[in-house]
């Protein structure tokens, strides 16, 4: 019995291979490498001293999807293929729904047809839209604010319709609060193709002097130093989620939302400043006015993750300033053409 990981050689997707393969799983791994590397595999065989099956193809390729299914015994899927840079979604949205709803809607076509009904699924805090109030919990109302958000509650939305078609089928939608990061062996790390949008990526083009100064989106907030905080969450902690949600779905029936986050917000000074102490180095930054479409705050209610997966995050702040860095200094030599 086989995990099948679409999206496998991604940021958090790698992750996961590691923390799978290293509790005992057998996996299948599907990826395109739109927004990844064929190193990564590489560097999950050698981080865990384990092998795996893997396929390069893509989501709207059906046929090789069929084949995935037909050539290997796959028990349930952990689904992240899609893109997720919310300003190209603003830009492509026909590429977005394209590739993140269509890309979807095959992959459970082909998952009815070989009677595989346990799933879960990458989505995001993005989908409580602008928060009323924090911590967010589960229940909250959703809405979103661009076509990547909107394709990952439709998905939600395809998946509880799916459920109540079925009720055979196990799903998990695990929403992820801000993941940065990177494994501690420093053989992976966040490696965004083109110029990266989120703070930790920004951070560390800025430490490694890419950037001449990061930039601050606000420092008008109401919040604890006036600049936006989040709910920053170690992507091992996130992979380890994972781990916990694949052994969940054999205990449960239906449909089911869970933030992975660690409940704790920092805000962007904050993170600068852990980030500079641990690592010893300067991230010189400067203000600017707020970003559109950002919010003062936003970090998760982690009580049903801990009551309904057993989960918590362990690893701190200071640990993802640190493992962030240590990935992107090995990272820098090692390169695709080996
Ligand atoms: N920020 C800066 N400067 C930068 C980049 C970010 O000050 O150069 C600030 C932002 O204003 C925000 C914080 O850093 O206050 C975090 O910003 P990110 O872009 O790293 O993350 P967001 O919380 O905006 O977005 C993330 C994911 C989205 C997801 C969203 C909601 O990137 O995909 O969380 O979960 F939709």
């Amino acid at each position: 019995m086989s995990i099948l990981v679409t999206g496998g050689t991604g940021f958090i997707g790698s992750h996961t291979c590691v923390e799978l393969l290293e509790a005992g799983y057998d996996l299948v791994v599907f990826d395109n490498f739109y927004n990844s590397k064929p190193s990564v595999l590489d560097s999950i065989v050698d981080i865990t001293g384990k092998g795996f099956k893997f396929y390069h193809s893509d989501m709207n390729d059906i046929g090789d999807l069929e084949k995935i299914f037909s050539d290997n015994d796959i028990d349930c899927v952990i689904h992240f293929a899609g893109f997720k840079a919310v300003g190209e979604s603003v830009e492509k949205p026909l590429m977005y729904y394209s590739n993140n709803i269509t890309g979807t809607l095959n992959l459970l076509n082909v998952m009815k047809d070989h009677n595989v009904k346990k799933l879960v699924f990458s989505s995001s805090a993005t989908v409580y839209g602008v928060p009323k109030k924090v911590p967010l919990t589960e229940d909250m109302p959703l809405s979103v604010t661009n076509p990547y958000g909107r394709t990952k509650l439709m998905i939600e939305d395809i998946l509880r319709d799916l459920c109540v078609s079925d009720p055979e089928w196990s799903v998990l939608l695990l929403r992820y609060f801000n993941p940065v990061g990177g494994h501690k062996s420093g053989l992976l790390c966040e490696d965004p193709n083109g110029i990266p949008n989120n703070l930790m990526p920004r951070i560390l083009d800025t430490a490694f002097g890419i950037q001449e100064k990061l930039t601050v989106f606000g420092n008008d907030y109401d919040t604890v130093d006036g600049t936006g905080v989040r709910d920053y969450i170690h992507v091992t902690d996130l992979a380890k989620g994972h781990v916990n949600a694949a052994r969940k779905l054999d205990a449960f029936r239906g449909i089911e939302a869970v933030n992975l986050g660690t409940g704790r917000g920092y805000s962007v000074l904050e993170l600068i400043k852990t980030f500079e102490r641990v690592n010893n180095v300067s991230v010189p930054f400067e203000f600017a006015p707020r970003r559109p479409g950002d919010v003062a705050e936003c970090y998760a209610d982690t009580k049903k993750a801990y009551d309904f997966l057993g989960w918590k995050a362990e690893l701190g702040i200071e640990d993802m300033c640190r493992d962030s860095y240590v990935a992107r200094v090995n990272h820098s030599g090692r390169s695709d053409e080996e």
